[in-house]
This record gives structure tokens, C-alpha cells and sequence, in this order.
């Protein structure tokens, strides 16, 4: 028996001026997107921005619904339309972000474990690292270059 351990790497941007001016400009798409929001019941507005490979950029926001588990998160909305819209296109980079009606977000906004799942069968499909980049209302910036680091041991399709 032996202990192992995974490590996560990301980098961390102090700002929005830090990061290239392609993932700034996701980032701020990001943001504009939270205006989008449907989310009557949590009060928490998330935006998400894709980056495809054809330079399209496709946004989502949370769409809640009284019966709460048929609402989706921001970045389930920005990939699924983008898949929807640009089929086959590779994903190349993807920004999330949210803002409350009650608090500042001050820290990154991490992804759901279920919304980390879809963005591993992104990755599968366009061959190439998923860049993630999260922020929140305000404040620094993670970045992951890939998937793995943000969804250790993933599920993927060699196991069915
Ligand atoms: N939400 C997202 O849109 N993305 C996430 O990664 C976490 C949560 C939404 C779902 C729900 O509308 C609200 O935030 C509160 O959970």
C-alpha cells in the first residue's frame, strides 16, 4: 500500500488584463452573458463563453426552472448550443463567471462536477486541452489548461 496524490495545476491571473487578449475578451463575453440569466430562484446569475476553433464565440447562461432540476447550468447552455450550432467544430477555450443579487463574487467560480463531465467529452471530441478560465463579479482569474485538472479520474467512454 502506498499514498499517491494528484495534482491540479492552474494558473492564477490577477486580473482580466494579465490574460491574452482573445481570453480576456471570452471573459468579458462571459460577464455580459450573466445579464442573460434566468435564475428567479437562486438570485445567481452565471455566464459562460466558448471558444471554437472556427473563432466562433457561443455564450449560455443558467436557466432555472420551478421545478429545479430541470434548469441548466450557464456552461451546459454555452456548449450544448455551440455543439448544436457548429457540429464538429473543436472547443478551444471556455469562460465562466457569475454575479448574485446578494453578494459580491469576489473568488472564481468553479464549474458543477456535472458540467465538468460534459466539458471531458468536449475535450474527447475536438483532440485537443479544453483552456477553462474562471472568475467571479471580480477578482482573479484560474486558468486550466486541460481538463484533467479540474475533474481528476474522469469517466470516459474506454470504460463501457
Ligand atoms: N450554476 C451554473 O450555471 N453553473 C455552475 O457551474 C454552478 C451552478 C447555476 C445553476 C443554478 O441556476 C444556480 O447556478 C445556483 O446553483
Amino acid at each position: 500500500m502506498r499514498k499517491e496524490q494528484f495534482i491540479c495545476p492552474y494558473t492564477l491571473y490577477e486580473n482580466l488584463d494579465e490574460l491574452e487578449p482573445r481570453d480576456a475578451e471570452l471573459m468579458r463575453l462571459a460577464h455580459e452573458a450573466t445579464k442573460n440569466a434566468y435564475a428567479p430562484y437562486s438570485k445567481f446569475h452565471v455566464g459562460a463563453a466558448v471558444r471554437l476553433a472556427n473563432g466562433a464565440i457561443v455564450t449560455g447562461n443558467n436557466i432555472e426552472n420551478a421545478a429545479y432540476p430541470s434548469g441548466l447550468c450557464a456552461e451546459r447552455v454555452a456548449m450544448f448550443a455551440a455543439m448544436a450550432q457548429y457540429p464538429g467544430v473543436a472547443f478551444e477555450a471556455l469562460a465562466v463567471t457569475a454575479h448574485s443579487a446578494t453578494k459580491l463574487i469576489a473568488e472564481p467560480v468553479a464549474p458543477c462536477g456535472a458540467c465538468r463531465q460534459v466539458m471531458v467529452e468536449v475535450e474527447q471530441v475536438s483532440k485537443q486541452p479544453l483552456k477553462v478560465l474562471c472568475q467571479g463579479e471580480t477578482g482573479p482569474v484560474m486558468v486550466f489548461d486541460g481538463i484533467e485538472s479540474l475533474m481528476p479520474f474522469i469517466f470516459l467512454d474506454k470504460f463501457l
